[in-house]
């Protein structure tokens, strides 16, 4: 296991479509070290989510851990951690919620994204088998902003107003 350094902004492999990962690949002695390296990566920079992408490595495959109570992103709910293989996203609330999104990819900044409130998410987990979740509020926004990175997509790419793109000093100043 290892902390792997996390690519930023400008790195082409962010801008990149990710390939599927193959299922007979998921339960090799490589895709759990890769796991395990991605774990130890988001504990250490202390993120909420990581996607295989931003460590260099453009497969679909995403891990998500928000604990819940006081966070940088205020009061949020909480989700163990989960592996999502090949995800597949479908909209089942439309509303949009709001939200100021960080990235370990884009540090320093914060930035007003509004996305679908609701979503179903169908993946594989990291044994291979299938799982289905349904999320909503902030974790329907950390799981959209995820996925994001397997489409070569930034959250700077969907800010509901570029003046809502702010140093995290300054929104921490200004906007709490
Ligand atoms: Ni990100």
């Amino acid at each position: 296991m290892a902390v792997r350094k996390i690519i930023r902004m400008g790195h082409p492999t962010l801008r990149k479509v990710a390939q599927p990962v193959a299922p007979a690949a998921i339960g090799t002695a490589a895709f759990a070290r890769l796991l395990a390296d991605m774990i130890d990566t988001l504990h250490d920079y202390g993120g909420v989510g990581l996607a295989a992408p931003q460590i260099d490595e453009s497969i679909r495959l995403a891990i998500i851990e928000v604990p819940g109570g006081p966070t940088r992103y205020g009061e949020v709910p909480s989700l163990p951690l989960t592996v999502f293989v090949n995800p597949r996203v479908q909209v089942i609330d439309e509303t949009l919620n709001g939200v100021w999104e960080g990235c370990l990819s884009v540090p320093g900044l914060r930035g007003y994204v509004e996305r679908p409130g609701g979503v179903r998410v169908d993946a594989l987990d990291r044994q291979g088998q299938p799982q289905t979740l349904e999320l909503s509020g902030f974790l329907a926004t950390v799981l959209q902003h995820e996925f994001d990175h397997l489409d070569g997509k930034l959250y700077i790419d969907r800010l509901a107003d570029p003046a809502k793109l702010m140093f995290e000093e300054e929104f921490l100043r200004w906007t709490q």
